[in-house]
């Protein structure tokens, strides 16, 4: 995704960034091929296939369910118009017959057959095995009246605790050194097996344990000390406030330097105190829904591994010089880390469009984001703060810039050949946060979701209950406010 150079001023650097550009057009367009497409082109895949699923699907049931392992969960009504008990024994068989297991079941009197006590309408809620939902709605059918399923909305599995997103690793690996022909590491075979070797680890990791250590050799240390140097220099005047203070932290507490790759688990631990960001290893670019949510976990999936060392200005993937300098220094900054997850708390229920917005969004926010500080423009997109060419020319007199307005930027064709033609400004990252939440709120939804950040879990919101539940933990906590307003009175 990245790329980058070196250089000492900043004349320099607006030097190597055109003679950057000039490379990129004068070589093919294969060679930037890939570097935008990752989040948004995975959403889009993720969303036709999804369609061209729906579309040969069109003769089946209208069911809700919810895919997990298997199994699915199915609200159906039908109506008995015989209140004879033998009729709603024969109707249960079915039930059992396919081992649903019943979660609720409920009757009223039919509102068709009001005037007679005979009729009962049925609401059921069970959960069946995935490939038996149609045979039960047929065997229903042939056993009661007036069978309905809700309106289908259908929903990903997603992960409920944190523990879940060892199951969130879903790669799309067409920039693997190994598939993609254009990767700078295509004909090293060396590259290869210590990228492999790399990756491994982040197959192998569970949550909860510590991240393993990579002990980086002196040519992956060369690579990185060419883009940290040439970075480093235009940080005062490209880079937001936030980026500056947390990337001073990371020099003095993390082993940021020239001669020195961090290690992850390291890096993890420092975020964890700040702002409760982890991170965990990951083998490479991961699905767009995996990684957002991971997100909402407050999780990074970081990979670890480095670029070729051929190439130091540019990456097709990710690579840890990319999370390193572009997105960890966000990550420790309160409002930041509060903007990544809550507003990607929804990506639990979005649909596979809403995805592909959202990962536009995310695209001109998190990796291509501008904000105003005391009256200049500065960078705090991951993918400008780790792109030495990109992140002077985002903030040249070359592109445009517009007022960040995320029903605009959800919208808007992204670049995929070179350097982005449009960037958005938000006034703040409060600012952005609030405009992101209002976008979201707009978003029709299945259920709605609460996180609970002592279980690191995702409780829905499907019952007056649950949100009882949620309701009396916000009044503890207002109590506790009131209070230390008192104190403070
Ligand atoms: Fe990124």
């Amino acid at each position: 995704m990245p790329n980058s150079s070196s250089s000492t001023s900043s004349t320099k650097s607006v030097r190597r960034a055109a003679s950057e550009l000039e490379r990129a057009d004068s070589i093919t367009s294969l060679k930037f091929l890939g570097r935008r497409q990752s989040l948004i082109d995975d959403a889009r895949k993720e969303r036709e296939a999804a369609a061209a699923a729906a579309s040969a699907a069109e003769a089946t049931e209208q069911i809700v369910f919810e895919e997990d392992d298997g199994k699915a969960l199915l609200n159906v009504f039908f109506t008995l118009s015989s209140a004879k008990t033998q009729v709603l024994s024969r109707t249960l068989k079915v039930f059992e017959t396919f081992e649903a297991k019943i979660h609720h079941l409920e009757s009223r009197p039919g509102r068709k057959l009001k005037d007679s006590l005979e009729g009962l309408e049925y609401f059921v809620r069970c959960e069946v095995h995935l490939t038996d939902v149609s045979t039960l709605i047929g065997s229903l059918k042939r056993n009661t009246e007036e069978v309905k399923t809700t309106k289908e909305v259908k929903f990903h599995w997603f992960p409920k605790k944190i523990a879940d997103l060892d199951k969130c690793h879903h790669l799309v690996n067409k920039f693997d050194p190994d598939l993609d022909q254009d990767h700078a590491g295509y004909t090293d075979q060396v590259y290869r097996q210590r990228r492999k070797m790399i990756g491994d680890i982040a197959y192998r990791y569970r949550h909860g344990e510590a991240i393993p250590r990579v002990e980086y050799t002196a040519e992956e240390i060369g690579t990185w000390r060419e883009v940290y140097s040439t970075l480093r220099d235009l940080y005062a005047s490209h880079a937001c406030s936030e980026y500056q203070e947390a990337f001073c932290l990371l020099e003095k507490h993390c082993g940021y330097s020239p001669d020195n790759i961090p290690q992850l688990e390291d890096v993890s631990n420092f975020l964890k105190e700040r702002t409760g960001f982890i991170l965990r290893p990951v083998a490479g670019l991961l699905s767009a829904r995996d990684f957002l949510s991971s997100l909402a976990y407050r999780v990074f999936q970081c990979t670890q591994y480095i670029r070729h060392a051929s190439s130091p200005m540019h990456t097709p993937e990710p690579d840890c010089i990319h999370e390193l300098l572009g997105h960890v220094p966000m990550l420790a900054d309160r409002t930041f880390a509060q903007f990544s997850q809550v507003t990607l708390t929804i990506s639990h229920w979005a649909s596979d469009e809403d995805i592909e917005k959202l990962s536009t969004l995310y695209w001109f926010t998190v990796e291509y984001g501008l904000c105003k500080q005391n009256g200049e423009l500065r960078a705090y997109g991951a993918g400008l703060l780790s792109s030495y060419g990109e992140l002077v020319h985002s903030l040249s007199d070359e592109p445009e810039r517009r007022e960040f307005e995320p029903e605009a930027a959800a919208a808007q064709p992204y670049q995929d050949q070179t350097y982005q033609p449009v960037y958005f400004v938000s006034e703040s990252f409060a600012d952005a946060k609030e405009k992101f939440r209002a976008y979201v709120t707009g978003i029709k939804r299945p259920f709605a979701v609460r996180y609970d950040p002592f279980t690191c879990s995702v409780e829905v919101l499907d019952n007056p209950y649950k949100i009882q539940g949620g309701l009396d933990c916000l009044k503890d906590d207002l109590k506790m406010l009131t209070d230390a307003l008192s104190v403070l009175a």
